[in-house]
Parts: C-alpha cells; sequence; structure tokens
C-alpha cells in the first residue's frame, strides 16, 4: 500500500463511520500563547474539549501536520539519530465530541488496523493507564475490560501517568490514554525475546503507532484536575509509523514517504544512504528537516531571530550544519529538495505546490547567508 493509500483508506474508513473529514489546521499557531505550533491533532479542537465552544460536527478525523520541536513535546534532538522520531510529522486522527466514548474508540481502531490495513493482530500490543496517585486517579478499568474482550491478556500492558495519561501541554483538555503498539522483527527474534517487554523502551521495532486519548479533565494552572462536562475522544496515529509497519520496512526513512527525498539527497551528495552510519544520521536529518522548514513556511512562517521563525531558523541550520560537516556539502542545497516534497505530497497538501517558489527562495537565501558564517 502506497503512503497516499494508507492516507486515504484512513479517513475513507472514519467517513464510513459517519465522521466528517477536514483539512488540516496550519501547522504554525496564531492564536493560542500556550503554543507556538501544532504538536498534536487535537490542538485546534481544544476550546470544543473544554465546553467553551460547539463544534458543528459530533465526529471528525483528519490528518494533522504537527510540528514537535519545542514546550512539552520535543522530540528534536532524537531526530536523525534514530529512524522513528520526527520534526514534522502527519497525525492521522478520529475525533468525538462530547458523542462515542471508549467502546467505539477501541473496537474501530482494531478494525481498522487488523481488518482494512490487515496488520497480524499478533504483533499488536496494547497499553492502559493504571492509575496515579498523585492525581488520585484509578485504573483505567473500563478500558482494561473492553481491550480483554479483544486481545489475550498478556497483550495489555499497564502504563504509568507519563505513557498513559495524556496532556497537551501544562495545562488544557487531558485524560487517560490507550497505546496501540507494533513489533516489526522477525519471527526468530520474537521467539527468542517476547514483544511485551519492550513496549516503551525505546526499541526502534516495537514502536507506538496510535493513542486513543479520552479525554475527561482540564489541567488547572495550579495543577488540579477538574473534569469536564462531557467526554471526547481524541485519536492519534503516527503515519509514517503506520506507513513502516505496513510496507514491510524497519525505519520510517524506508517508506515512499522519505525515500524520493533521500534519493534526492544521494544525487546532490553524491553519498549513498546506508553506506556510513554518521553519513546517514546526516542524510536522515537533511529529510526530515525540509519537510519541516518547507512547510512552515507553506503555512505563513518565515525564518526570523524570534519566536516560531526562530525555531524554523534554527531546524533549517541544524540540517545546514550536518550537511556541511558530515556530507561535505558547502553550498545550499536544502532548497533543491523541495521539487521533490511538492511533488510527493502536494496532492494532499495543496499549500505546499502554491507556495513552492516561495519555499525554495526563502531556504535558498536563508542556506545563503548561514553559509557564509560557517
Ligand atoms: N493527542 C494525542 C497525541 O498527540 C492523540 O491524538 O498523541
Amino acid at each position: 500500500m502506497t503512503s497516499s493509500e494508507i492516507r486515504e483508506n484512513f479517513l475513507a474508513f472514519f467517513k464510513g463511520k459517519d465522521h466528517t473529514i477536514v483539512p488540516s489546521a496550519p501547522m504554525v499557531i496564531k492564536d493560542d500563547p500556550t503554543l507556538m505550533f501544532t504538536n498534536a491533532g487535537m490542538n485546534q479542537f481544544k476550546e470544543y474539549f473544554l465546553g467553551n465552544s460547539k463544534s458543528k460536527y459530533p465526529r471528525i478525523a483528519d490528518t494533522q501536520k504537527c510540528l514537535r520541536v519545542s514546550g512539552k513535546h520535543n522530540d528534536l534532538e532524537e531526530v536523525g539519530k534514530d529512524t522513528y522520531h520526527h520534526t514534522m510529522f502527519e497525525m492521522l486522527g478520529n475525533w468525538s465530541f462530547g458523542d462515542y466514548f471508549k467502546k467505539e474508540a477501541i473496537a474501530w481502531a482494531w478494525e481498522l488496523l487488523t481488518e482494512v490495513y490487515k496488520i497480524d493482530k499478533d504483533s499488536l500490543y496494547v497499553s492502559v493507564f493504571e492509575g496515579s496517585e498523585e492525581d488520585e486517579l484509578e485504573l483505567d478499568k473500563e478500558a482494561y475490560d473492553l481491550w480483554k474482550a479483544i486481545v489475550p491478556e498478556d497483550r495489555i500492558i499497564l502504563g504509568s501517568k507519563k505513557d498513559n495519561f495524556w496532556e497537551m501541554g501544562d495545562q488544557g483538555p487531558c485524560g487517560p490514554c490507550s497505546e496501540i503498539h507494533v513489533d516489526l522483527r522477525s519471527a526468530e527474534e520474537k521467539s527468542k525475546v517476547p514483544g511485551a517487554g519492550l513496549v516503551n523502551q525505546d526499541h526502534p521495532e516495537v514502536v507506538e503507532i496510535w493513542n486513543l486519548v479520552f479525554i475527561q479533565y482540564n489541567r488547572k494552572a495550579d495543577g488540579r484536575l477538574e473534569s469536564l462536562p462531557e467526554k471526547h475522544v481524541d485519536t492519534g496515529m503516527g503515519f509514517e509509523r503506520l506507513c513502516m509497519a505496513l510496507q514491510g520496512v524497519k525505519s520510517n526513512y524506508d517508506t515512499d514517504v522519505f525515500q524520493p527525498i533521500l534519493k534526492e539527497v544521494e544525487n546532490i551528495t553524491g553519498e549513498h544512504y546506508g553506506s556510513d552510519p554518521q553519513k546517514d544520521i546526516a542524510m536522515r536529518v537533511v529529510a526530515d528537516h525540509i519537510r519541516a522548514v518547507a512547510f512552515s513556511i507553506a503555512d505563513g512562517q518565515l525564518p526570523s531571530n524570534n519566536g516560531a521563525g526562530y525555531v524554523i531558523r534554527r531546524i533549517l541550520r541544524r540540517a545546514v550544519r550536518y550537511g556541511f560537516t558530515f556530507l561535505e556539502i558547502h553550498e545550499p542545497f536544502m532548497y533543491r529538495l523541495v521539487k521533490v516534497l511538492v511533488a510527493h505530497m502536494g496532492a494532499a497538501f495543496p499549500e505546499l505546490k502554491k507556495q513552492a517558489v516561495l519555499i525554495e527562495n526563502v531556504i535558498r537565501e536563508e542556506e545563503h547567508s548561514f553559509l557564509k558564517t560557517l
């Protein structure tokens, strides 16, 4: 299945469950002082969860452009070094605003993964919130029992607040969550070491693909949890990781989401991806960061000296530095990746196509002035 088909199948599945499909919100946030960039699919729906406004549709699904480079969710330093973290990534999500809750969210997630995407049930693990004394919360027995009816109990893992209680930031809507993890190791490896013990242990082939959050609380500024008037569902599936699982590869960078970009990096540098670990890291950094920078510019955020613009400038400079140091490219090159990115993602995200010339020009100029200081 190509990545485009994977995306389309997700949206079609939830459309079939009466969800309205909406476009991604911009990745750059202009009107929320607690957040510079969209770091989760639910950001744009925050006010619905809090009960401050009402959604026109009780059920929504989309693919959301996210950027996790600042604040509570920051993966920047991981990116490139491993094969499954990104600055910018797509999050496939389905939402219920005071409509369905845990039962449907769990049943549909399982149906989509095992019947539509046909992921082997024996390679999946799920986790459930074990409770927290600090927040005076108990084990999420409802989710546990729902999973127990679907999967053997040795595939259900109890997780602490760190992994199984999702919060957008220090304040705001939050709740217990159930994650779904996939074990992509070979049968031989699985028979030696059971996957259950590798869940949430930073194993590159046993990774979380989907987080089902049951939004029930609002975390107040003083740290207290306040119950929300209604219960909601917020799910987020890592699109690039799902592509890895469905395309039978062991790295997000080996999917058709990243391969075209890496091929272009190979063309430009004359290097071969997969032949030197340090160069591979640099190539992954470049392939990842061009997406973050290009999509930000498409959303109207130019690199600059402060705020969100400075974050974008730093991401671009990180890529240029890796290229300069490890791939020995001493002239602007990132801008040359824009064409291939637009060719592969422009259909799903028309804003990229529309702004392609601007994106190229801005990146080339930035590279040019930064290279002078190197
Ligand atoms: N908000 C949750 C997350 O970002 C699920 O969408 O993981």
